[in-house]
């Protein structure tokens, strides 16, 4: 292989500059050159082609978001525009292309794949960690301590007025980040998608604990799961105590990567550039525990990522 492409795709998370760092160094380290396209498959069917060498991504490592933009494109959903998007892959004497994004975004690539022939590989960047094959997707640690942060800041407030507050976190159809920050910031209760859960119980364990004289909570709600207003109206209707919400929204988004997100996107940048380099296609990177791994892109499509009922049941113990 002499020349591949990159591209960031989907919702960006923090982490994807220092992937693409990872992916462009590595590859020249091997002796092949790398071709970025700005906003996802959008940008390749567009031509926004952008040489990239080990200067251009110099300086990014440390900056959320991607050098590359990111995007979701309606016309890669068209096997017109997949067309279109293979021409100019072609065009460009490329070999293969390194896709860095989540769910929607490896489906494109296996597409790539499937349809053509064209070699591929995946790195799971998403801040809500939803892809199987992984242990972590890039992102998701950043925007849980970003989560967390805003979470230690309510409880200051929460405490001095004796209120309680709902706090929503992303995460349209799963609730790891609600999950994992909601651990950290010790959530009284915590809603996610995944799991039934009833409000009237909620109100009752709070009134129960306000006679033993703890007057302030913290709920954290996953998006998915219901919306922060609602929550709090009924919860001043039933319990009759004050109550606020807060939308965290895509300030989770954005920012700089933690050490974990940083580490973790360089290895997988590395891996993918390197297993495609070597002739290795339509597979995902990822990490199980402390180890690298690679999976077939068919195979983490066609799995679900489900709820650690570990850490489900923690949190049950410790919200009592
Ligand atoms: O998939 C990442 C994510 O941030 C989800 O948690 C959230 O529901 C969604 O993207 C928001 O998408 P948009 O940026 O298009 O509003």
């Amino acid at each position: 292989m002499k020349r591949i492409g990159v591209i960031t795709s989907g919702g960006d998370a923090p982490g994807m500059n220092a992937a693409i760092r990872a992916v462009v160094r590595a590859a020249i380290g091997r002796g092949v050159s790398v071709v970025g396209f700005t906003h996802g498959y959008e940008g390749i069917i567009d031509d926004e082609a952008m040489p990239l060498d080990s200067v251009s991504v110099g300086g990014i490592i440390s900056r959320g978001g991607t050098m590359l933009r990111s995007a979701r494109s309606k016309t890669f959903m068209t096997e017109d525009g997949r067309d279109r998007a293979v021409g100019v892959l072609r065009k460009h004497g490329l070999e293969g292309l390194v896709v860095i994004g989540g769910d929607g975004s490896l489906r494109g690539a296996l597409c790539l794949h499937d349809e053509f022939g064209f070699p591929v590989m995946g790195v799971p960047g998403s801040i809500d960690n939803d892809i199987s094959g992984t242990d972590f997707s890039i992102g998701f640690d950043t925007a849980v301590n970003a989560a967390l942060e805003a979470i230690d800041r309510v409880r200051d407030t929460a405490y001095s007025h004796e209120r309680i507050f709902v706090i929503e976190v992303m995460g349209r159809h799963n609730g790891f980040i609600a999950l994992e920050a909601g651990l950290a910031g010790g959530a009284e209760a915590i809603l996610i998608p995944e799991v039934p859960y009833s409000l009237m119980e909620i109100c009752t364990d709070m009134k129960r604990a306000a006679v033993r004289g703890k007057k302030s909570s913290i709920i954290i709600v996953a998006e998915g799961a219901a919306r922060a207003s609602d929550i709090k109206d009924f919860i001043e209707k039933n319990t009759g105590f004050e109550a606020r919400q807060l939308v965290l929204g895509h300030m989770q988004r954005g920012g700089s990567p933690t050490a974990f997100d940083r580490v973790l996107a360089l290895r997988l940048g590395a891996l993918a550039a390197n297993r495609l380099i070597s002739g290795y296609t339509a597979e995902m990177v990822g990490v199980d525990g402390v180890k690298l791994v690679s999976h077939p892109l068919s195979y983490v499509l066609s799995t679900e990522r489900a709820i650690d009922p570990e850490k489900l049941l923690l949190a049950g113990v410790m919200a009592q």
